[in-house]
C-alpha cells in the first residue's frame, strides 16, 4: 500500500521533516517512558519554565510525575562515558500554563559528551533549520549567559539583585535597569552597560562594535569570541538571514551556561523553539560532559494567518485602555506622528484604523491590555505598572511614558496598631501576588483577601488588617479615615511590546519609541 502525505496533520508532516532533518545529520531517537519519579524534577524546578507538575502515587508508593520536560530524563538515562551522544526525540509532555495542566508535544535533540564550536554550530544550524521547515519567516535569536554573567561580576551584587537585573534585561525594561541601579547604589556606568546590552538586537556583525565596547573581562571577550566564531559557522554553511544577537533571551543561570537560544516564526505570538548549552545541570548530576540542545513546541506551530504580514504593509497594532489614561497615551501617539483622527470621534467603536501612519488601535479595558500584547493580538500597548507587576506576563517592557502615576502602598485605617509578627496579618487587596512577593520578601505571614473594588471598605468594616491598594490623590484614604503605612511599588503607564512582534516588526517599533522619547 502506498502512503501520501496528505494524510498527515499539519503538525505530523513537520514532524516528519525534523525527523528527517536531525536523522540526516547522525542523531538518533531516544524513546523513554512518560512517567517519572516525582524527585528528579523537585531538585530541579528552575530548569524548567513551569513549576506546577502533575503527581501521583506509583504502584510501590513512590511519588511520580507525568513528564514536565525530556531534557532531565535523558540526562538521567544516558551512561556517564566519553562517548559523544547525538540524540533527538519526540515526547509529549505535561506542563501547567497557569490555568490547567496541558498536554504539548515537544521535538527536539540534546548532545552529551564534549561540545566544541563546530558542534555547537550545528545544533545552531539545525535549530535555524528546524525554524525554516515551518516557516518562511523565521528569526533564531542568540545570547551567551557567559557574556551576561560577566557583566554582572562588575559590581558587587547579591543573587536576588543580580536575579531582578537579569529579569529586567529580558524584558528590555531600561527604566527598571535604572530604578534597579539607583536603589542598589551601582554605576552610571555598570547601568549604562546593561541597558544597551538589554536594547541590542541585530545581525552579529551589526552588534559587534557595541558589545566590543562592553567587554571588561576575560568571561565577556571569551563569550564574544565564541560568538564570533559560531557566526562563522553560520556562514560557512550559508546561513546568512534571519540571526540575532539578542541578550532579552536569557536562563536560569545556575543551569546554563554558554550560548542559549530562542527561535521564533512569524505570526506566532510567543517563541516555539528554546535550547542552550547547560553544562551546569551535567555538573549537577555529578557528570563530567557537555550539553546542549534545544526543543521545538509543535503545538504552536497549528497553521496561522500571515496574510497581513506577507503583503509587507503591516500595520502595527496598538491596545489603549478604555478611559482617562488612554486618551492621555493616545495623545502622545498623536503627537509623536502616530495619529488616527477619527478615534477622537464621539462614537462606541472600538477599532480605529490609519494606513497611511500604518497603525491601527483598538480601546480594552485596562486590566486586558496586556493579555492582547502577551498573545500577539496587539503587537504594542499601554498598560499600568500595577498589572504588569501583578500579572507579569511574557512581554517587552520597552518605556515609562511617565503618565498615570501613582503608587501601590500598605494603608490601614488610623486607629490600627501593627502587631506582632504572630498574628496573621489580614489583607485585603486587587493584587494578590504583589501582596503575597511583598510581604514574603519581609518573611511574614499574611491571609490575602481579594476583593475587586472599593478595597478601603475592608479595614473599615473589619474585613481585613490593612490593604494594598493604588493611591494617587490620597484623597480617598484621607475621606475614609486612613493612611498609608508602607510603600510598594511606584506605578506610571508603560509601552510593552510582544516579544515575537518586536522581533519581526523591529525597525517600526524602535522608531516609534524613539519618537515617543523625543516628543516627551
Ligand atoms: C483606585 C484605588 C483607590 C483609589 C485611589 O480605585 O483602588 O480606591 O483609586 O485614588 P486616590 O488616591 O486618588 O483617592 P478605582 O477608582 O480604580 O476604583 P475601585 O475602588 O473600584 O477599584
Amino acid at each position: 500500500m502506498e502512503y501520501s502525505a496528505d494524510i498527515l496533520r499539519y503538525e505530523e508532516k513537520i514532524l516528519f521533516k525534523l525527523r528527517t532533518l536531525y536523522s540526516e545529520f547522525g542523531y538518533k531517537q531516544y524513546r523513554m517512558s512518560r512517567f517519572e519519579e516525582y524527585e528528579l524534577y523537585a531538585g530541579n524546578k528552575a530548569f524548567m519554565p513551569s513549576g506546577d507538575i502533575l503527581t501521583f502515587t506509583g504502584v510501590g508508593g513512590k511519588l511520580m510525575a507525568l513528564r514536565p520536560d525530556v531534557t532531565l530524563s535523558i540526562v538521567k538515562y544516558t551512561k556517564d562515558d566519553d562517548e559523544l551522544k547525538k540524540l533527538y526525540y519526540n515526547e509529549n509532555i505535561y506542563r501547567s500554563d497557569g490555568v490547567e495542566f496541558q498536554e504539548q508535544m515537544q521535538v527536539g535533540l540534546e548532545c552529551i559528551g564534549e561540545i566544541d564550536v563546530e558542534l555547537t554550530g550545528e545544533v545552531l544550524i539545525l535549530a535555524k533549520r528546524s525554524l525554516e521547515a515551518v516557516s518562511e519567516r523565521s528569526r533564531l535569536d542568540i545570547s551567551h549567559m557567559g557574556f551576561l554573567n560577566g557583566l554582572l561580576q562588575c559590581e558587587n551584587t547579591s543573587i536576588a539583585q543580580r536575579n531582578e537585573i537579569v529579569s529586567c534585561v529580558s524584558e528590555r525594561n531600561s527604566s527598571g535597569l535604572k530604578a534597579l541601579c539607583t536603589e542598589y547604589n551601582l554605576s552610571n556606568d555598570f547601568c549604562a552597560r546593561l541597558i544597551t546590552l538589554s536594547s541590542l538586537y541585530g545581525a552579529f556583525e551589526d552588534v559587534i562594535n557595541e558589545l566590543q565596547k562592553l567587554c571588561e573581562n576575560d568571561e565577556m571577550n571569551d563569550a564574544l569570541n565564541e560568538l564570533a566564531e559560531l557566526n562563522n559557522e553560520l556562514r560557512v554553511h550559508g546561513i546568512t538571514q534571519g540571526v540575532n544577537i539578542d541578550f532579552s533571551v536569557v536562563n536560569d543561570i545556575s543551569y546554563y551556561n554558554g550560548i542559549i537560544f530562542q527561535g521564533y516564526i512569524e505570526g506566532v505570538p510567543a517563541r516555539v523553539l528554546s535550547g542552550g548549552r547547560y553544562d551546569e545541570l551535567l555538573r549537577k548530576f555529578g557528570r563530567r560532559s557537555d550539553a546542549i540542545g534545544f526543543a521545538v513546541y509543535l503545538d504552536m506551530l497549528e497553521e496561522h494567518d500571515t496574510t497581513e504580514a506577507e503583503t509587507g504593509s503591516k500595520m502595527i497594532n496598538i491596545a489603549l485602555p478604555k478611559g482617562r489614561l488612554g486618551e492621555k497615551a493616545y495623545s502622545i501617539f498623536e503627537a509623536s506622528g502616530y495619529g488616527c483622527p477619527e478615534i477622537l470621534e464621539k462614537s462606541r467603536k472600538l477599532v480605529f484604523e490609519n494606513p497611511e501612519a500604518c497603525v491601527r488601535y483598538f480601546w480594552v479595558k485596562p486590566s486586558d491590555v496586556a493579555i492582547y500584547v502577551e498573545r500577539g493580538v496587539a503587537d504594542i500597548g499601554v498598560v499600568g505598572k500595577d498589572i504588569l507587576l501583578e500579572s507579569s506576563p511574557e512581554v517587552y517592557e520597552l518605556l515609562d511614558l511617565g503618565i498615570g502615576k501613582c503608587n501601590i502602598s500598605v494603608a490601614t485605617g488610623k486607629s490600627f496598631t501593627p502587631g506582632c509578627h504572630e498574628k496573621t496579618l489580614r489583607v485585603a487587596t486587587k493584587f494578590p501576588n504583589i501582596a503575597r512577593r511583598y510581604y514574603q520578601k519581609q518573611g511574614r505571614e499574611i491571609d490575602v483577601i481579594e476583593l475587586n473594588g472599593s478595597i478601603e471598605l475592608a479595614p473599615l468594616l473589619g474585613l481585613s488588617d490593612v490593604i494594598v491598594d493604588i493611591v494617587e490623590t490620597g484623597q480617598t484614604l484621607l475621606e475614609n479615615n486612613m493612611e498609608p503605612t508602607e510603600l510598594v511599588a511606584d506605578v506610571s503607564a508603560r509601552l510593552i511590546a510582544n516579544k515575537a512582534s518586536y522581533k519581526f516588526n523591529h525597525n517600526k517599533i524602535v522608531d516609534l519609541c524613539r519618537a515617543i522619547s523625543q516628543e516627551r
